[in-house]
């Protein structure tokens, strides 16, 4: 149905308040019954749509969210329309002291809710932690870990009164290594990315604090995420990127970890900048109304990423449930929502379930975490560090105590210090060059990112510079150090408890004081880094993405020239993601190599007690060092392909992203994903697949309830909706009143009262009853999903002289030779001679595939490959398993 395709693009791009994207709608062709793992084979095409997906499914209380559907639903019953409405909008950019706030609930005493960044630690305050990200605690392959710093930064929050912390983040995914904020998620693999984030949610809801988890979906890139910040830097397009991807793909690579997030209990999720299949995703029917409440059944509420929304009643319909941060961009004085959604559900455009929907879900969140028995006030600003300020900074107005300086960090730095040491991986050590002894005669010291930023550790906002030793990204993923342990600092500190000698220098092109230094070291370590963040701040023209895979600060070239000259040269990375390694990684020189990512405040620190083996390295890459940029397959799009219309970045490699490219392509990498070395040695042994009997997958069918009718409807005029005289409006704030009872002159907008037959989706007002997605059935999925099929045992023996943790990895490939993929993985600690036997579930799901033609998960029939090892370049043990197939 053709037709249907087409209207539905045009009703997702926006159409109620704004001109639709101008596509042509034209569909490639593609099979449904596909082959995972599958590239080019089925291309996407260009200028794809997403089908439609309506109504927007309403809350059911499933899974564990009984309790809090029950008093969500007590609290939106007692609601008027204009709270209700008030609970779903923010109060414009810098209406409040978080990067985010919705409006109060004053007859009730109920307290704005607060959303701040980041994924790392709290964003804009002082006396927090600066924790090491998300794609460097990846390294650690330690789910305690991972709940362990989800639960230490919501403690954090909390103690702010941040009531959503904005994190952790699993899109991007990392499909291009030189994607700007893979560093912020975790792993470009989703089994790994999804162990992660649930852990990661976990911790931060037992904290108290709201988890939400983003951003929803296919966000790959910088460039062109946001038309406004394109033709910032010189590229004059009307509409942001559209991200192209089939359903196969979406199901078994990006999608995968955000339904182990919503299975996790995440409270929240934030629809992305980008759009997909050309519509954009805080508006994309197919994707938040069809899969993330239909068939993932997604409990709590979808927020919009800052400025993200772009449709008042289309993106209310298609399952937005908050808009964030509540203007239609910065600082207008205009919101799609607040006034506009209180007269769209008055003139019965957008039904009153729908907003009771949006509200129920968010105070579901609320109650599902403990929120209400959590009493703090916000207490820090995030526009000011003084302690007075502007209570409501757009408007300069209300000047006021803004921040009490509340030390949240409770010690979390000794924590974070074995976090960081934790996640360090070891990718080459010859000759036994590591662990030093701090004795050594002369510790050479080289590099700009051994030493401190002259401007000090926050002298850049947001991070957005590369001086000084690398250990946050740069953008609103981060927060500000409470001190920054260089590893200068700390490498200094070892050597002097041995009154031995340390020099160093950190001008990176100051080569004849290099070269002296170099030649008369006993060991030499050299610190090198690549940067990248978010779109709204370039570095050196890295619009956030990187331009290159390359080695920053002419990196290169100081390994070079150290090396040349000491032959104990030691090189220590702090990257955003993989660097190109080909210029030294072989040299006999350079004896050790380690990957020490973004390692948050304990930088140092954390890397001498890897350095003298006070702890012996345990992390393993997750992801891929290659050889060239090439060897990667996907790259990202740094021109426009569309005139001044949406670039189009079609996913044409599929699920072969990283390593899964390699492995498909047979290209040789410099250091395989997986892989870390430790200081002692581990074997493997007694590999045995048992396949458990698990019952049969009954798939989801029936009628949901109707969409539930929570007090009185609101049917009174529009007067009634007015701001009350006398009232004080704060300037450029978002309220949910209405200017005056005239509905288009209060609406602002020259196309209020267009018939909505015209634009409106077929089922989009409908509240009865509708059928059941057939993979849904609790929040994450079908139950079912998760029975455990077969289980992989073997085991682990320390074969070395010291204790030590070894991450044991399982990999499955296709029937049809189709590459191996990561399906599970255990981290083992033992002591010298020690052994341990290790049992890894498999899955309903890691046995099976996405059926597009069914449109839900199939055991895949047939013998597959299993292989387990240290990492995809260190396979020990191989055999098979076969779990039927079929259903
Ligand atoms: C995008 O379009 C392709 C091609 O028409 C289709 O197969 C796929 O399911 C769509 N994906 C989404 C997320 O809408
Ligand atoms: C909506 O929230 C604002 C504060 O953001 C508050 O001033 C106003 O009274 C609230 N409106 C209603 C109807 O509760
Ligand atoms: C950008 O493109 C739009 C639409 O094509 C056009 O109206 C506008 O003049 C262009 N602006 C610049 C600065 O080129
Ligand atoms: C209502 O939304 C439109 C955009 O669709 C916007 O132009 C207008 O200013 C909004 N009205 C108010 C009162 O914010
Ligand atoms: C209802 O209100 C919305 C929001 O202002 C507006 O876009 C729409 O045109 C209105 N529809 C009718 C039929 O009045
Ligand atoms: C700081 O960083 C900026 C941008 O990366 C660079 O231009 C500048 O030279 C650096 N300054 C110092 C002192 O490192
Ligand atoms: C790669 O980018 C970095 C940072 O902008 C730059 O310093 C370096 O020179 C670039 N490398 C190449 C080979 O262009
Ligand atoms: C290794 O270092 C020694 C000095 O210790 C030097 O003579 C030699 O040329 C270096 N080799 C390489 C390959 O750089
Ligand atoms: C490294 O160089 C030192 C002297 O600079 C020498 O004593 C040592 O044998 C060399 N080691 C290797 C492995 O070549």
């Amino acid at each position: 149905m053709p037709w249907l395709r087409h209207l539905a693009l045009l009703l997702a791009a926006g159409c109620a308040f704004g001109s639709p994207t101008a596509h042509a709608g034209v569909l490639s062709a593609r099979a449904d019954d596909t082959e995972s793992n599958s590239d080019a084979s089925e291309p996407v095409g260009t200028h794809a749509t997403s089908p439609p997906f309506y109504p927007s499914p309403w809350m059911d209380g499933s899974g564990a969210w009984g309790e809090a559907y029950e008093k969500a639903q007590d609290f939106v019953r007692q609601l008027t329309l204009l709270e209700k409405v008030n609970l779903t909008t923010g109060v414009g950019w810098e209406g409040e002291g978080c990067v985010g706030n919705v409006g109060t609930i004053p007859r009730l005493g109920f307290k704005s809710l607060c959303m701040q960044d980041s994924p790392l630690g709290v964003r804009l305050a002082d006396y927090v932690s600066a924790f090491p990200a998300g794609g460097t605690v990846a390294a650690s392959w330690d789910r305690d870990l991972w709940y362990r710093r989800g639960f230490a930064m919501g403690m954090e929050h909390r103690l702010k009164g941040v009531d959503v912390q904005l994190g952790p983040v699993v899109g991007p995914l990392g499909r291009a290594p030189e994607g700007g904020r893979n560093w912020e998620g975790f792993s470009p693999d989703p089994v790994l990315s999804g162990i992660a984030v649930a852990a990661t949610v976990k911790g931060i809801q037992d904290a108290g604090v709201i988890a939400c988890t983003k951003h929803y979906i296919l966000n790959e890139q910088e460039h062109f995420r946001q038309a406004p910040e394109a033709i910032g830097y010189g590229y004059n397009i009307t509409e942001s990127v559209s991200s192209n991807v089939d359903d196969v793909t979406l199901h078994e690579l990006y999608l995968w970890p955000f339904a182990d997030a919503i299975r996790a209990g995440t409270g929240s999720i934030m629809c992305s900048y980008n759009q997909v299949n050309n519509s954009y995703s805080c508006q994309n029917s197919h994707l938040l109304n069809g899969i993330l409440k239909g068939e993932l059944g997604f409990q709590g509420f979808v927020m919009s990423d800052w400025q993200a929304q772009h449709s008042g009643v289309s993106s209310a319909l298609a399952g937005l449930d908050m808009t964030m941060p509540g203007d239609t961009l910065f600082l207008t004085g205009r919101s799609f929502w607040g006034a506009n959604l209180t007269l769209a559900v008055l003139n019965g455009t957008v039904p009153e379930w729908r907003l009771d929907d949006m509200a129920t879900r968010i105070m579901a969140a609320y109650f599902f975490v403990g929120r209400d028995k959590i009493d703090v006030p916000v207490n820090f600003n995030s526009w000011t560090q003084d302690t007075f300020g502007y209570e409501h900074a757009a408007a300069s107005e209300d000047y006021t105590q803004v921040n009490w300086h509340v030390d949240v960090r409770a010690g979390h730095g000794h924590a974070i210090r074995e976090m960081a040491a934790d996640s360090i991986v070891l990718l080459k050590n010859s000759n036994g060059a590591l662990p030093l002894t701090g004795e050594e005669q002369l510790t050479a010291v080289f590099g700009a990112d051994a030493d401190a930023n002259p401007y000090g550790p926050n002298g850049c906002p947001n991070r957005g510079c590369d001086n000084g030793t690398l250990a946050m990204g740069w953008g609103s993923g981060t927060a500000n150090f409470p001190y920054l342990v260089t590893p200068l600092t700390a490498i200094q500190n070892v050597v002097l408890r041995n009154y031995a000698s340390v020099e160093s220098v950190t001008d990176n092109w100051a080569t004849s004081q290099i070269a002296t230094l170099a030649r008369r070291a006993s060991v030499a370590l050299v610190f090198v880094d690549a940067d990248s963040g978010e779109g709204f701040i370039s570095i050196d023209g890295n619009e956030g993405d990187r331009n290159n895979l390359t080695i920053w600060r002419g990196g290169e070239q100081l390994v070079q020239n150290v090396s040349a000259l000491c032959n104990n040269t030691i090189v220590v990375i702090h990257s955003v993601g993989p660097v190109l390694l080909s210029s030294f990684y072989d040299s006999p020189n350079v004896t050790a190599i380690l990957w020490a990512g973004l390692p948050g405040e304990q930088s140092g620190n954390s890397l001498v007690d890897v350095l003298y083996g006070a702890v012996n390295p345990s992390g393993k890459l997750p992801f891929t060092f290659g050889i060239n940029r090439e060897d990667y397959g996907a790259d990202l799009l740094y021109t426009p392909n569309n005139g001044n219309a949406a670039p189009q970045q079609d996913f044409t490699e599929g699920t072969l992203i990283d390593y899964r490219y390699f492995e498909a392509k047979n290209i040789t990498p410099v250091y395989p994903f997986g892989h870390g070395l430790s200081y002692t040695t581990f074997e493997y042994s007694d590999l045995d697949i048992t396949v458990t009997g698990a019952g049969a997958y009954v798939p989801t069918s029936g009628l949901t309830a109707p969409a539930p009718t929570l007090g009185n409807a609101s049917n009174s005029s529009f007067e009634d909706y007015v701001f009350p005289t006398d009232f004080h409006q704060v300037p450029l704030y978002i309220y949910p009143w209405l200017n005056g009872s005239d509905a288009a002159d209060a609406s602002d907008d020259p196309s209020y009262g267009a018939d909505a037959s015209t634009y409106l989706p077929p089922n989009a007002q409908n509240g009865s009853a509708q059928a059941r997605v057939r993979g849904s059935g609790a929040p994450g999925g079908h139950p079912a999903l998760w029975d455990v099929l077969a289980e992989v045992r073997f085991t682990v023996t320390n074969t070395g002289d010291r204790g030590g943790a070894e991450v044991a990895q399982v990999y499955l490939a296709g029937p049809s030779g189709e590459v191996r993929v990561l399906r599970g993985f255990e981290k083992v600690s033992l002591g010298p001679g020690g052994n341990t036997e290790v049992v890894v579930p498999l899955t309903r799901r890691d046995l099976s595939r996405w059926d597009g033609g069914v449109g839900d998960w199939v055991l895949v029939s047939g013998s597959r490959g299993v292989w387990v090892g240290g990492g995809l370049g260190d396979l020990r043990l191989s055999g098979g398993v076969d779990v039927g197939g079929g259903s």
